[in-house]
């Protein structure tokens, strides 16, 4: 893995655009051999999204599902130490692997990863090793929170007006390419192999977060008690994680990486949020984009409870 960590300084230079990695980014093949030679272990645990889709929520679900429902643990280790995080975009902060190598055997490997399936690790794609959530949250939400994200992240670039960053996410010009792509993707692969791989929506979550809950335990075998789905779905209540140091990035915002003046990683957690961004015009050439792009897909998302 050593040769992993050469990657490190093309990776930041990347990661001053916009696009990051891309599936047919050509400039990026190092990296994605890297990537699919990874070795995955049976009891893996990878959350996957595009970005701003509800991951970290997801993540503080799925961990507490896999460990008692020990929200002590949770709030008094970081989110970020209980991950491992695959092909993170952000400068100088590695990329994974060597946690990925090092992290002790008897303990499972909770990953998070925003790459596209078609950049996962080989064993994950055609082996189906590990277990693999996927989170997804309406198009019109999602690219929302992308944009306050970049507003507020100053690793990345400035996203323009909501307009400029809506075309970039309409075209897929973004860090981790098309959310249609991305999104279909992991919807036709969970499809197909249901006992490796677990869709979870965003809006099914805010309606009903405990009927969430028991899903996912079914799926990652997990017998949880009636109090223990209480006690989970209230710390990952928008609420508590708000204030929780441990999920809500304190550590960015302390460091500077975040600037809370322009928008909190915690923003507002809301399904329609794009109703307050949106124009006329701009919702009705999503709508027609939408219509003609998902017209194939049996997925089908809400854009307002
Ligand atoms: P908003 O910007 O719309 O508020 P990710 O973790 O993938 O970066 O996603 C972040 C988005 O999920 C943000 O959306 C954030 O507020 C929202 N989120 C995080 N925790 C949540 C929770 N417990 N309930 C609802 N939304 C949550």
């Amino acid at each position: 893995m050593g040769e992993s960590q050469n990657i490190a300084p093309r990776y930041e230079a990347m990661s001053n655009g916009f696009t990051w990695p891309l599936i047919d980014d050509e400039k990026t093949p190092d990296l994605r051999n890297e990537i699919l030679k990874i070795r995955m272990r049976p009891d893996d645990v990878i959350v996957a999204s595009y970005p701003k889709a509800g991951t970290t929520w997801l993540q503080e679900t799925v961990w507490l599902i896999c460990n008692d429902a020990d929200t002590v643990l949770a709030k008094n280790k970081m989110q970020e130490d209980r991950y491992i995080w695959l092909a993170k975009p952000a400068r100088a902060m590695g990329n994974g692997f060597v946690e990925l190598t090092t992290w002790p055997r008897e303990q499972t490997r909770f990953i998070k990863t925003h790459l596209s399936f078609q950049l996962l690790p080989h064993e994950v794609q055609n082996e189906a090793v590990g277990k693999v959530i996927y989170v997804a949250r309406n198009p019109k939400d999602n690219c929302v929170s992308f944009y306050h994200f970049h507003r507020m992240n100053k690793a990345l670039p400035e996203p323009g007006s909501f307009g400029e960053f809506l075309a970039r996410f309409t075209q897929g010009n973004l860090m981790f390419g098309s959310w249609f792509e991305h999104v279909n993707k992991y919807w036709q692969m969970s499809q197909e192999r249901p006992s490796s791989m677990h869709f979870v929506m965003y809006e099914n979550m805010k309606r009903n977060c405990k009927e969430e809950i028991i899903k996912l335990a079914n799926f990652l075998g997990k017998d949880l008690s009636d109090t223990q789905v209480d006690i989970i779905a209230n710390h990952v209540s928008f609420e508590n994680m708000k204030g929780n140091k441990s999920v809500n990035r304190s550590r960015n915002a302390e460091n500077g990486v975040f600037d809370a003046n322009m928008s909190k990683f915690m923003r507002k957690g809301q399904v329609g949020d794009w109703k307050n961004h949106f124009t006329v015009s701009q919702n009705e050439e999503f709508d027609e984009l939408y219509r003609k792009t998902t017209k194939d897909w049996t997925l089908e998302l809400d854009f307002e409870m």
